[in-house]
Formats: C-alpha cells, sequence, structure tokens
C-alpha cells in the first residue's frame, strides 16, 4: 500500500516498446548482460545508503519518493556491509572524510517504490564483489518511480536504461568511448557532456545530443565513475573501477519518434488511438 493518494497507469506504447526493445538489442551486441530488475520495491539501503547518498538528501524525502506503509521496513540486509557503508557515511575511510553525521538504521530499512534503477546495479555490484574479481558489463530497463508533478517531461512513474562497466583500470575516456558507441547505434552522433553532480559518481556528466530535428542540443542522460566510497566497502578490489550511465527510455522514444509530450507516450492520459494505429501494441507488462 502507498502513501497518499496515487494511482499509476499501466499503459504502454508500441513506439516505447519498440524502442526498448532495440535498446536491448543494441546492449547484447555490445556484450552486456542484463540485470534482474523484478522488484519495484526497494530498502532505502540499497536504493541510497549503498550509493553513498546522504540520509539528509533531499531525494529521500517523502515529496521526491514514495515509500511504503505496509511492508514499511526490509528485513534482511546484509550485516557486515551494513556496517561499513555506516562507517563511511559517518567517519569515512579510503581517503574519504565521510559525511560526518549519525547513519540511522531505521532510515535504511524504509520500503519505497525504486526511484533508480541504480539501486539494482548497487545489489549487482555488491554481488560481484563477493567472488573473485571478474570484469562484467550490465545493463537494464525497466521501471522507477519517483513522487513528482507531472508535466509534459515528467512522469511519477517512468522507465530507465542503465548501463555500467566494471574493470580495472578504466577511465573517463573509457565512459566517453563507451556512451559514444551505444548513442551511435540510437542515431546520436553528436554528444557533448557537461560536469554534475550525483552523490555516488565523481566525476559525473550530464550527456546532450545533437538533434537535427529540432535543430538543438537535448538532454539525453545522465554518467559517471562510481565512487571509492560505493565500491569499496562492498569489498570491490582498490584497482576495480565502475563507468554507468542511465537515461530515462521515454527520453530518446520522444527524441527518435519526434513527441513532445510525455503524457501522450505512458500513464493515464496517453492517447490511445495512437497506440491503436501502431503495429505493435503491449500494455505496461515488464
Ligand atoms: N541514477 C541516475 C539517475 O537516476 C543515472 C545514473 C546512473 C547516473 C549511473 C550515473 C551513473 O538519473
Amino acid at each position: 500500500m502507498l502513501k497518499g493518494n496515487v494511482v499509476f497507469g499501466v499503459y504502454s506504447d508500441s513506439a516505447q516498446n519498440r524502442v526498448r526493445a532495440q535498446l536491448k538489442q543494441i546492449f547484447l551486441c555490445m556484450g552486456f548482460e542484463e540485470m534482474p530488475t523484478n522488484n519495484f520495491v526497494e530498502s532505502s539501503f540499497w536504493n541510497f545508503d549503498a550509493l553513498f547518498q546522504p540520509q539528509q538528501h533531499p531525494a529521500r524525502d517523502s515529496h521526491d519518493t514514495f515509500f511504503l506503509d505496509a511492508p514499511s521496513t526490509t528485513k534482511r540486509l546484509p550485516e557486515d556491509y551494513v556496517e561499513r557503508v555506516k562507517q563511511i557515511h559517518e567517519t569515512g575511510g579510503y581517503e574519504s572524510r565521510g559525511y560526518v553525521y549519525d547513519w540511522k538504521r531505521e532510515e535504511a530499512n524504509k520500503n519505497l517504490l525504486r526511484t533508480h534503477t541504480t539501486a539494482v546495479s548497487s545489489r549487482m555490484l555488491y554481488q560481484l564483489a563477493q567472488k573473485p574479481f571478474a570484469p562484467k558489463k550490465y545493463f537494464s530497463i525497466d521501471r522507477v518511480f519517483r513522487n513528482e508533478a507531472v508535466d509534459r517531461t515528467h512522469l511519477a512513474e517512468f522507465h530507465q536504461i542503465e548501463g555500467l562497466v566494471c574493470d580495472r583500470g578504466l577511465t573517463l575516456c573509457d565512459l566517453i568511448g563507451v556512451l559514444h558507441d551505444f548513442f551511435s547505434h540510437l542515431g546520436m552522433t553528436k554528444l557533448k557532456f557537461k560536469p554534475a553532480y550525483n552523490p555516488y559518481t565523481e566525476p559525473s556528466m550530464e550527456i546532450f545530443s545533437y538533434h537535427e530535428g529540432f535543430k538543438k542540443w537535448v538532454e539525453v542522460g545522465n554518467s559517471g565513475m562510481f565512487r571509492p566510497e560505493m565500491l569499496r566497502p562492498m569489498g570491490l578490489p582498490e584497482d576495480v573501477q565502475v563507468i554507468a550511465w542511465g537515461l530515462s527510455l521515454e527520453r530518446p522514444t520522444m527524441i527518435l519518434y519526434g513527441i513532445d509530450n510525455i503524457r501522450d507516450l505512458f500513464g493515464p492520459k496517453v492517447d490511445l488511438g495512437l497506440i491503436k494505429k501502431n503495429s505493435i501494441c503491449r500494455l505496461g507488462i515488464n
């Protein structure tokens, strides 16, 4: 049960599903493995704490995140890892000073609807760190939820695409290279990057692509190198880096199909005429 009075739509559109299938194919061709994303409910721990997102961060507010009434808390977390995450937040380590505040287990236990698929990436990287290290390339495409006002470019639920590469000796150049490779498969060949901030990546970059039709640069995603404060408590070796990026599935779909209102694409106000006219139709089952 959700706090508040929110009804989530379960409509999907064929343009979006086509782009989704195309993206999956691109990742598979690039040698990426799909991550299991079949849990919409996640604990704050994996969604935020494991990602070195401080407990006072505004994204953790009920105005931004849908918290669950029942079950309101998670039952199981890996205790020794939780202790290391607490330490990195409170006092730092691995050459970091941490955030210097009292980290509260009750905050980490709170269940929510995942706000990004990076929650899945944090689980996967933790699992990877429990075995002798082997490089990996992972991707996911699935639904996320944010408690925000709906307008022509924002919905309370949408889909995220996420890619990550975990290997020894990766640099920002590798990230820029893999982003060029990935977006060129979508026909987006002109890219620009702008410094950005995420609690879990450093450096971080917003990704812009030049849209020939709109004759302007449009933001297409967010990216970065996961911070040691995230990776080292998991147990990944010191010389292992992770480059990652994320974007909403709705964004490239709108750009590629020239749709200018996100509500035409997904959610309760979707244009059923558009769905009926399109050749493939699938109703929001992931
Ligand atoms: N999680 C980020 C978002 O929700 C996207 C992202 C993924 C950024 C991976 C950097 C690295 O916007």
